[in-house]
């Protein structure tokens, strides 16, 4: 864990380009050119490249779920965060005389939502109750609807309605709806409220009207647009931005989240799914986890659980990949341990959250998955042990997860760690290890400058072909710098990739750089995230072979190249990064193709300025363009421009 500060310029952007190339490359290897020849080997088809090749890294960090991908616009709307208030404010329209108080006890369910807010008014006027200030702001758009739902009881008096208003800043209402008809047991009340523009700073005021006591719980303000229109969905613009990555897989919930500071602060599965009330709140460890960074109020509500996960695994076309607490908390904070003898607890989890995931409705967890909405099973096919763990008490763990979950479930690979850096005592210990005991995909991670890319271009030309396959489950270069390493050329080794962190909140961020930025309302992708997606939809099913000046070996340099066919297209893919701020001329060939179409297509991601950014009001300032490759015979001339990636796609007649 090694956090950068503030959001990258281009030149940072190209790199992770360059490293996406390299890094994505984990798998495609790249080489590099001195001058300009690129011979591509289409008749020499090599490993095919698997489908999982480019995926995705979920964790709730930078308000990635509650407050981002999670829509629910109240904050705290459970009352559970260790201030009970935090979040609201009284709310007093000046002649009504009222009073708050909060209780720990008797609300819908003192398992795990045990607090509620008593409303009591004496003397009835304009209103009384309660202001939510939403995650940083409450996004809402002219002419949406959305759903209000309330826990509610009367206690005494005769509180006539709660008026629910949407007003801006400066107290302007943007929509309203109202709640009646109390009664002295808890029930939920909904209803629907439109608003009139678009605001990305609105709050929420709950009002008692008439005097009288209510008690209020799970208080929730939801967009009916959510993905798949969804209830409990998942916000539209993030997940569209995800699904048109064709993600091969989909990892969650990290991360260090999943180890949590402390071990009674892990991610527990089973207190993620069922009724939102049942979730327990917990606090997020980003929470504290940069002084520079702090963020108070960063919890996790859990709304986005398990059972969301999996529906938006199958949402996106992404295999799942959970990544389970094997008993030990993160290592860069209290290293707590599970005992080993404990352990079994923490394997139950992994057993039970793949029976959870596909065992049939027969079973006690298939019936809950049926429960749920979803009889079909999730077709769970791997499982991380562990997080980002490191040393002897790993290994230890890890073995005895290992040998109870092959012996049950024989075709569920287990990804494993190799640690926090690339390399080092660590690292070697752990690979060394984790050959030994036959692990199935070793999971590393590389926060690193650029030019470590640059450096390692070809870290997974001499990886052993046999034995444990690599995941580069987190990725990302942290400083301005050049160019980086390969994956897709060594796809036969490395068979998943994922840049991570995914998400930030443009004002609630506690790590960068991530891959899309939002804010209540509207998102943008960085150019990374172009680069992702350019090698993900792109992948192609085997690798070819490519010379750079008749050199197959990776090297230090201005351009980089990796190339694959496309068996179910017939084409061939080629994609070359220039990372120089000149373009070069380079001839291509396609030795061995026997015809080709004329035509072909060029996308290309460049842009002449490294600082460039995409932003909220310009999201596409640095976006692929697609442009007609003419390709007149199989040898031909092409001209990459400065700083730019290119993706050239040509069919095999
Ligand atoms: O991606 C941010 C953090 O980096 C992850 O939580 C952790 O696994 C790594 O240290």
């Amino acid at each position: 864990m090694k956090a950068s500060r503030p959001t990258p310029s281009l030149s940072a952007k190209l790199i992770t380009l360059v490293c996406v190339f390299g890094f994505v490359f984990v798998q495609a290897q790249i080489a590099f050119a001195q001058t300009g020849n690129i011979t591509v080997q289409v008749d020499k088809p090599g490993a095919p490249i698997p489908k999982t090749l480019f995926g995705l890294f979920f964790e709730d960090i930078n308000f990635g779920a509650d407050g981002g991908l999670y829509p629910e616009r109240v904050k705290n709307r459970s009352f559970e965060f260790p201030n009970p208030m935090m979040g609201w404010k009284q709310l007093d329209r000046g002649d009504t005389k009222g009073e708050l108080y909060v209780f720990d006890h008797g609300s819908i369910n003192d398992t795990p939502n045990s607090h509620y807010l008593r409303i009591k008014v004496a003397t009835a006027g304009k209103g009384f109750g309660v202001m939510n200030e939403g995650f940083r702001g409450i996004g809402v758009e002219k002419g949406a609807d959305y759903f209000f739902s309330i826990s509610a009881r009367r206690i005494d008096g005769s509180p006539a309605a709660l008026r629910v208003e949407v007003e801006d800043d400066s107290g302007h209402l943007l929509g309203q709806t109202k709640v009646s008809g109390f009664t002295t047991d808890w029930k939920t009340y909904t209803a629907s409220v439109r608003t009139t523009e678009t605001n990305n700073k609105a709050r929420l005021n709950l009002l008692l009207e008439g005097s009288g006591t209510l008690d209020v719980d799970m208080v929730s303000l939801y967009p009916k647009m959510t993905w798949e229109n969804r209830e409990n969905g998942l916000r539209y613009d993030l997940v569209k931005l995800l699904k048109e990555m064709r993600p091969g897989f989909l990892r969650f919930p990290g991360g260090c989240i999943v180890e949590g500071r402390y071990l009674d602060q892990r991610y527990q599965w089973k207190t993620t799914i069922g009724d939102l009330d049942d979730r327990r709140l917990i606090i997020n460890r980003w929470n504290t986890e940069f002084n520079w960074r702090l963020t108070p109020d960063y919890y996790q509500s859990f709304g986005l659980g398990y059972f969301e996960y999996f529906l938006l695994s199958e949402d996106i076309g992404a295999e799942p990949l959970p990544i389970l607490n094997c008993g030990m908390a993160c290592q860069f904070n209290s290293s707590e341990l599970a005992p080993l003898e404990d352990l079994d607890h923490y394997i139950q989890d992994a057993i039970d959250l793949i029976e959870f995931a596909n065992a049939p409705v027969t079973t006690a967890w298939g019936r809950k998955r049926a429960e749920l909405g979803h009889p079909a099973p999730f077709n769970l096919k791997m499982i991380g042990v562990g997080n980002e763990q490191w040393g002897p008490q790993y290994i230890e763990r890890y073995e005895i997860f290992a040998r109870v979950l092959k012996e049950k479930y024989p075709n569920v690979a287990l990804v494993s760690s190799a640690g926090p850096a690339p390399d080092g005592e660590r690292f070697d210990f752990l690979w060394a290890k984790l050959r030994e005991l036959k692990a199935d995909l070793i999971d590393e991670h590389y926060y690193m400058a650029p030019k470590w890319f640059r450096d390692n271009a070809g870290r997974y030309d001499n990886y052993p072909r046999t034995g444990p396959k690599v995941f580069a489950g987190e990725y990302a270069a942290q400083s301005v710098g050049i160019a980086s390493p390969d994956i897709d050329r060594n796809a036969d080794v490395v068979q998943m990739s994922s840049y991570a962190p995914l998400f930030g909140h443009l004002e609630a961020w506690q790590w960068t750089p991530n891959m899309i930025w939002f804010d209540n309302l509207r998102s943008y992708a960085t150019p990374n995230y172009y680069v992702q997606k350019l090698f993900s939809v792109n992948r192609g099913t085997r690798i070819l072979p490519v010379l750079l000046d008749g050199s197959a070996k990776n090297g230090q340099g201005e351009l980089f190249t990796s190339a694959s066919l496309d068996e179910r297209t017939s084409e061939v893919i080629l994609k070359v990064v220039n990372t120089a701020p000149s373009a070069k001329e380079v001839r291509i060939n396609l030795a061995g193709a026997k015809t080709l179409a004329k035509v072909g297509k060029a996308f290309i991601l460049e842009s002449a300025d490294l600082k460039a950014e995409n932003s909220l009001d310009n999201p596409t300032k640095v976006a692929p363009i697609e442009r007609q490759l003419t390709v007149p015979a199989v040898e031909f001339a092409y001209r990459f421009t400065p700083n730019s990636l290119t993706v050239m796609r040509v069919a095999l007649r």
